[in-house]
């Protein structure tokens, strides 16, 4: 749709169909229409088909080529079309976008704003790059426009935040976000074996998708980070603007060491307002055993937030499947039936643009690749110290095996410009033949 329709149709209120005030109550019975039948938009059609008590009504289903999706157990009187324009022009009063990615799914969502009808997504990719032009057209719209599945699936931390949280003063954001990482970086820990073995056991188990690279990138928990930092931090960062490092490099050895210093590896993800700046990473770290962490499980996730008043709050709980997905779908769709107890999404306009500040000073676990039988030790030392890294202690010189020796050590606090500049510098040492791999230990 382009921008002239959309917004004849939102200056003249008067012809737009079905329009209804935001916050005026929907009729006794909301009628709903679920775009994509696949994994989470069964288990949103089991939910509603089984719970007549919430006065929700699916009227429609639709997806590409639909026939081959048909399935018993739905009741006959929802219809089932592979035309959108259809639902468009029918009375549905909440259009659900189970179809994922930006496009075609962002056009439905403003067609579906500019015909008057609310819409519910468990969408992170379009809500974290397209989030806040699309809740100013709902704004614009009167209609409503939730997304409470797309962060942490299950566990209700965007309401948790907007509501529960209101009244706080939060200034950090740290989690694990992505549930794939989290099983593999889990099974690593657990069973011992390496990345390969553990990526191809999340395969098996439909945990990470044929092509993994957005979640072990990071640009999954980006996504999520972006729209937690504006729900949570009044921030506006981007998903591109996260500071992102991929799980990739993580080797067994890696979660031998962390154990000797107290801790494992996570794909940790933090946003924190650091006086006028946001500082926003995910990537892998060490965290202590101690720690919620830690200690979440699987494909499981995790938010802690720490606010000025309250102190830290943890969220946690399974964060993917249909099942815990179409829960936090299903509530939105309660809470637009149900206006009167919804606070609502930060206006965009409100949100600030904080610069990025990616430099900051953590301490470091350091761990290198060499020939069993070379002695890197004195040049490394050399290079750390012209970078203006400092070494707290070495945990192991080497350690025998096919991969050859593999000196580890923790470095004291230090900015990540300093480290960045030995990382390069060690990699093209003589003897280092393989990236380094630099990890944070968050305390
Ligand atoms: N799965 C989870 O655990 C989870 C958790 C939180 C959030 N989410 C989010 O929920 C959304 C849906 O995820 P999902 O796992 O349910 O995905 P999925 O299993 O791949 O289902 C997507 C459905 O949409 C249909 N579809 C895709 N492109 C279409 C198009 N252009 N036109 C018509 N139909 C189209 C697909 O049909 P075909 O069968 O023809 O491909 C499929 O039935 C995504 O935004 C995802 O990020 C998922």
């Amino acid at each position: 749709m382009g921008l002239s329709l959309r917004d004849t149709l939102i200056d003249e209120p008067a012809k737009r169909p079905h329009s209804r005030a935001r916050l005026e109550p929907l009729p006794s019975i909301c009628k709903v229409a679920i775009l994509g039948f696949g994994t989470v938009g069964k288990a949103v059609t089991e939910l509603l088909c089984c719970s007549p008590s919430l006065q929700l009504r699916l009227t429609h289903i639709y997806n590409r080529n639909v026939d081959r999706k048909r399935v018993p157990w739905v009741p006959s009187q929802v219809r089932w079309t592979d035309n959108f324009d259809e639902i468009l022009a029918s009375d549905v009063d909440v259009i659900v976008e189970l179809v994922g990615g930006v496009r075609p799914a962002g056009d439905w969502v403003r067609q579906a704003l500019c015909a008057g009808k609310s819409v519910v997504t468990a969408n992170k990719h379009l809500i974290a790059t397209e989030g806040d032009e699309l809740l100013e057209l709902a704004r614009k719209a009167n209609q409503r426009l939730l997304y409470g599945a797309s962060v942490a699936g299950g566990v209700p931390v965007l309401c948790g935040l907007e509501q529960g949280l209101a009244g706080e003063k939060l200034f950090r954001l740290t989690g694990v976000l992505n549930g794939t990482c989290n099983y593999i970086l889990s099974q690593m820990q657990n069973e011992v074996v390496s990345f390969t073995t553990a990526l191809a056991r999340a395969q098996e188990m439909g945990y990470a998708e044929a092509d993994p690279s957005h979640d072990l990138g990071g640009f999954d928990a980006s996504c999520k980070l972006t729209i937690l930092a504006r729900v949570g931090l009044g921030a506006q960062p981007r998903p591109q603007d996260v500071y992102s490092r991929s799980i990739e490099g993580v080797e067994a050895v890696d979660f031998e060491c962390a154990r000797k210093l107290g801790c494992t590896i996570r794909q940790v993800s933090l946003a924190e307002l650091r006086g006028t700046q946001l500082y926003a990473a995910v990537q892998p770290a060490l965290v202590p055993l101690a720690s919620p962490l830690a200690q979440v499980k699987d494909n499981q996730n995790v938010l802690i937030t720490a606010g000025v008043h309250g102190g830290e709050t943890v969220f946690s709980g399974r964060g993917a499947g249909g099942g815990p997905t179409s829960v936090a779908v299903v509530s939105d769709l309660v809470s637009i039936s149900r206006p009167e107890s919804f606070l609502g999404s930060p206006n965009p306009r409100e949100l600030k643009a904080y610069p990025l500040n990616h430099d900051l000073e953590s301490p470091r676990y350091l761990r290198l690749r060499a020939p069993k039988d070379a002695d890197i030790s004195y040049a490394v030392s050399r290079v750390l110290s012209e970078s203006g890294v400092s070494v707290h202690s070495v945990l192991q010189q080497s350690a025998s095996g096919s991969m050859g020796s593999a000196p580890v050590m923790t470095l004291e606090p230090c900015r990540l410009s300093n480290l960045e500049v030995a990382l390069e510098r060690l990699q093209k040492l003589e003897h280092c033949f393989a990236k380094p791999l630099s990890l944070p230990i968050m305390n």
